[in-house]
């Protein structure tokens, strides 16, 4: 699962013996990588899109897990752009039900974090630690000046998109363990809690989550956040 066409569509492409499906206006694409049974589908932006993807993937198509890559805004200081995420916990930064349960809990599972499975950590550092051993300097030295890190820990999400040093502020004075954030991991990992799957998030830091965030989000976008998402799902499914 990813939630932008540039960033699944070479993923897609990677798929042998193809169906498509279309439920709610997207397009499930049902084949083959590696000789592991796939479906592979652009959710659009967001928790609300990315949860009725995740249902669908789950209730319609019988999914056992759910991989999504995808790029992310720069939280903790240490994060460059460039850099990859593996999110350890997953929470949803703008649940507030206050003063009924405590702020960012979520009701049905009674918890703020969600946590990723020893199993799924594991396999994706090591697919992640290779992708980033054989990383193509040349293709991304105009976005990062040194060599990508792998990080693993915790990454918010939430509707919003980040753009200012105010907001990244906000979020660590909340959750001072926070790698990144985006806007859709925390709603897959819930649904995947709920129906008791295994899930996997897997980030690339496009931008800082500042002032600079749009100009340097899209440009990412544009020209690598692809390569990544191919790269890693190469190396979990072989
Ligand atoms: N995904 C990538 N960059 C982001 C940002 N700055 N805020 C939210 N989601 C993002």
């Amino acid at each position: 699962m990813g939630a932008m066409p540039e960033e699944i569509k070479g993923v897609i492409d990677l798929a042998t013996d193809k169906k498509e499906f279309v439920f709610a206006g997207r397009t499930y694409y049902q084949g083959y990588i590696n000789n592991t049974k796939v479906v592979i589908v652009i959710s659009g932006w967001g928790k609300v899109s990315a949860a009725v993807t995740a249902s669908t993937l789950i209730q319609t198509f019988g999914v056992s897990e759910i991989i999504f890559t995808g790029v992310a805004g720069a939280i903790h200081p240490a994060l460059r752009i460039g850099d990859v995420v593996i999110g350890k916990r997953l929470v949803q930064h703008d649940m507030d039900a206050r003063p009924l349960i405590p702020q960012f809990q979520i009701y049905s599972l009674q918890k703020i974090f969600m946590e990723t499975h020893k199993d799924q950590l594991q396999k994706a550092t090591t697919a992640v630690n290779n992708v980033l051993e054989h990383l193509d300097l040349e293709m991304i030295k105009d976005f990062c000046s040194q060599q990508p890190k792998l990080h693993i820990g915790d990454i918010a999400s939430g509707d919003q998109f980040f753009s200012s040093q105010k907001q990244k502020e906000n979020l660590l004075s909340h959750f001072p363990t926070i790698l990144c954030v985006e806007m859709e991991g925390a709603s897959v990992s819930q649904v995947c809690c709920e129906y008791d799957i295994p899930f996997t998030i897997i980030r690339t830091i496009s931008d800082q989550a500042d002032e600079s965030s749009p100009t340097d989000f899209l440009a990412f976008i544009e020209h690598v956040a692809k390569y990544y998402a191919v790269e890693v799902v190469k190396q979990l499914l072989q």
